[in-house]
């Protein structure tokens, strides 16, 4: 059994991981009309995974006896400036989750709610992991600079990240 107030706090989590799943599926769908197939796919299984951690605080809800809510979820943006400032998106909302992956943390603390902390453990290591991805990218992004192919070794850069996501996804199984 959890408070009421944990509760409420990991359903709106539910929300912030479904917004992060909408907004890199809208971005995927913008990096197809721009051409840039390799980014669209790396977004498109970004989105899925978020999915996937959204669902997670879902079955914990329904475990613990509470009532896991459909979050509201809000339009993300459909254009973007450049894939550059898509990327610095990503990595701002990569940060806002981590920051409150840990709120929800020192609550459970507070809480002596040592199940909620032990369930947390696996978002702390998923935002280290993914806030070093979103670093990777943009210091990529920075090395190759604004030349006329940029875009194109960009792309080439990005579908060989995602490329080496799913190589350790299929090592996990
Ligand atoms: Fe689930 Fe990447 O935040």
């Amino acid at each position: 059994m959890i408070s009421e107030k944990m509760a409420k706090a990991l359903n709106d989590q539910i929300g912030l991981e479904g917004y992060a799943s909408y907004l890199y599926l809208s971005m995927a769908s913008w990096c197809d009309k721009e051409g840039l197939g390799g980014c669209a796919e790396f977004l498109h299984r970004q989105s899925a995974e978020e999915r996937d951690h959204m669902l997670k605080i879902f079955h914990y809800l329904t475990e613990v006896d509470q009532h896991a809510l459909t979050p509201s979820i809000s339009q993300p943006p459909h254009e973007f400036e450049s894939v550059q400032a898509l990327f610095r998106q990503v990595y701002a909302h990569e940060q806002k989750v981590t920051l409150s992956i840990n709120k929800l943390v020192a609550m459970a603390t507070l809480d002596n709610d040592y199940s909620t902390i032990s369930f947390l453990q696996w978002y702390i290591e998923e935002q280290r992991e993914e806030e070093n991805l979103m670093r990777t990218i943009l210091d990529k992004i920075k090395l190759i600079g604004d030349g006329p192919l940029s875009l194109y070794y960009i792309d080439k850069e990005i579908e060989a990240i995602n490329n080496a996501e799913l190589a350790s996804e299929g090592n996990e199984e």
